[in-house]
């Protein structure tokens, strides 16, 4: 028995008691999710849903190791890092034996905001610095010290940009300042850093961190040029700062050759503080500060407790360490190279074919396929991402659409997924885009918009409603499931971004 209520109860129930402000995926036609295992979904009537989206079901939705050690952790103790306990001394060994040497001290916390938050602290204490470099369209977490330093999130309401805050371009190559094209896009973003850290020191200002996703998420799978981070390094040490390596999303092995992704750079890619969550604990919430000897001792010497009650407690420790077997028991990076090679060759065969595939870009299980209307302007094909999101889930395949111009589609499944995955989730795409590729006579459409500003497809009215209403035409060659009729309405154009 999966379920309390029916759907639409569940649904104005939710209404009435949970925020406004916590959006579901698929706002038009919600799913309700009732179980899951490995890479697949089930919702309340059993239908299978592979699961490109969920990033933090590392090892696999339920998997039965980490549940059976959740398991038995909970029937014998669970209680606060205040006693000595071996689970979190023996996570905290195994999590520094992945990280590169100098990093070996580590603050369990329960979210990647926690672990956000309390690097921004160690490294205002370190040097008694206050200002924060961060990345345009960077997300870094939920808390109000976060919100502060996330143009993703800040530039949506009435938040301004806070003095101590300031933001540089995001190194991206295909759609950024600095391109495929130019001889060095590494030194030129890292220039751009140099040039805010001047500016800051001469208004009197200091940097305390340069903080960064090793690969951007929210901002659209951006993979920043080789080099840039220790350019960025570089300068930020020059000036007292630090380098905080935003992990949450993109660590645990998700890259396949590396555990860790700013490893991709090199050995001399070494960040002064690493934040870590979603994948830790696989769904259960752990997170982790991890930084230097002498970071950390600056920061105990204000003299100061940091305690944090559920943070490293004997049950989240037995599942971080459960995760970490099982990635390396049933060599899931191996996995993730693997079939994320074959996925983006898939991929790529498919942009050759397709005019709407602008960029497919990605390593290991991190994957973005970047929408355009125009292949030479690369205007964002907005409209036409959330209407593929929406026909794909009816195909049974769940993705999310974002960056900028919510027009990048987002592959990070569960680590455990498969070549057939691959192969499924590639032909239901392709058959999508032929069909509104059709639609909207892509390979022709002029362009007026500017390429900067998210733009509304060309697409006449009835052509987008008639899309939308009746699905396109392969739908019975979908192997694994029946349709159930879903159909995703004329609001799915207009669904808001949703953070994952
Ligand atoms: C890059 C990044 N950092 C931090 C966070 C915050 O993590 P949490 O939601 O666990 O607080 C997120 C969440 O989406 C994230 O994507």
């Amino acid at each position: 028995m999966c379920e309390l209520y029916s759907k639409q109860d569940t649904l104005a129930l939710r209404r009435k008691h949970i925020g406004p402000s916590c959006k579901v995926f698929f706002a038009a036609d919600p799913l309700k999710i009732v179980r899951a295992q490995r890479q697949y979904l089930f919702d309340e009537k059993g239908e299978q849903y592979l699961d490109c989206i969920n990033n933090v079901a590392h090892v696999g939705h339920c998997h039965p190791e980490v549940v059976r050690v959740a398991l038995k952790q909970m029937e014998v103790l669970n209680t606060n890092s205040r006693f000595l306990h071996d689970n979190i001394v023996e996570y905290a060994k195994r999590l520094s034996a992945t990280l590169p040497e100098k990093l070996s001290v580590c603050y369990f916390t329960n979210s990647g905001s926690e672990a956000n938050d309390l690097a921004l602290r160690l490294a205002r204490q370190f040097r008694g610095h206050q200002d924060v470099i961060t990345l345009d369209h960077a997300y870094h977490g939920h808390l109000s010290s976060l919100i502060e330093i996330s143009p993703y999130k800040y530039g949506q309401g009435t938040d301004v940009k806070k003095e101590f805050v300031h933001v540089a371009p995001t190194p991206d190559t295909y759609r950024g300042k600095y391109r495929e094209d130019h001889a060095d896009p590494a030194s030129a973003y890292a220039d751009e850093v140099k040039k805010i850290i001047d500016e800051a020191h001469k208004s009197g200002r200091k940097i305390a961190a340069f903080i960064a996703e090793s690969m951007q998420s929210c901002g659209g799978q951006i993979i920043p040029p080789a080099g840039y981070f220790q350019k960025v390094t570089e300068y930020v040490h020059k000036a007292g700062g630090v380098f905080i390596a935003d992990e949450v999303q993109v660590g645990f092995g998700r890259v396949g050759k590396h555990f860790w992704s700013f490893q991709m750079h090199g050995e001399d890619c070494v960040p002064d503080i690493v934040t870590m969550g979603k994948p830790m604990g696989n769904g259960h919430p752990v997170a982790c500060v991890v930084t230097t000897k002498e970071i950390a001792e600056a920061f105990s010497s204000s003299g100061m407790e940091y305690f944090n009650t559920y943070g490293g407690n004997p049950v989240s420790s037995a599942i971080g360490l459960a995760v970490l077997d099982v990635i390396e028991n049933e060599d899931l990076q191996g996995n993730a190279t693997r079939v994320g090679s074959y996925l983006i060759e898939l991929l790529n065969k498919q942009k050759a074919k397709h005019p709407l595939i602008g960029d497919v870009r990605g390593i290991g299980l991190f994957i973005g396929i970047d929408l355009v209307k125009d292949q030479q302007r690369r205007t964002p094909a907005t409209a036409e991402a959330q209407h593929i999101i929406y026909k794909m889930k009816e195909k049974r395949v769940l993705l999310s659409a974002d960056g900028p111009h919510r027009n990048v589609l987002k592959i990070k499944p569960p680590m455990c997924f498969t070549e057939e995955d691959a192969k499924f989730l590639v032909d239901q795409l392709d058959g999508i885009l032929t069909v509104l590729e059709e639609a909207i006579g892509a390979k022709t459409e002029s362009v007026t918009d500017s390429e900067d500003t998210p733009c509304r497809t060309k697409m006449p009215r009835e052509a987008h409603l008639e899309l939308l209403s009746e699905g396109s035409p392969d739908q019975k060659a979908n192997p694994r499931q029946k349709r159930n009729g879903l159909c995703a309405d004329k609001h799915s154009l207009l669904s808001k971004r949703l953070k994952t």
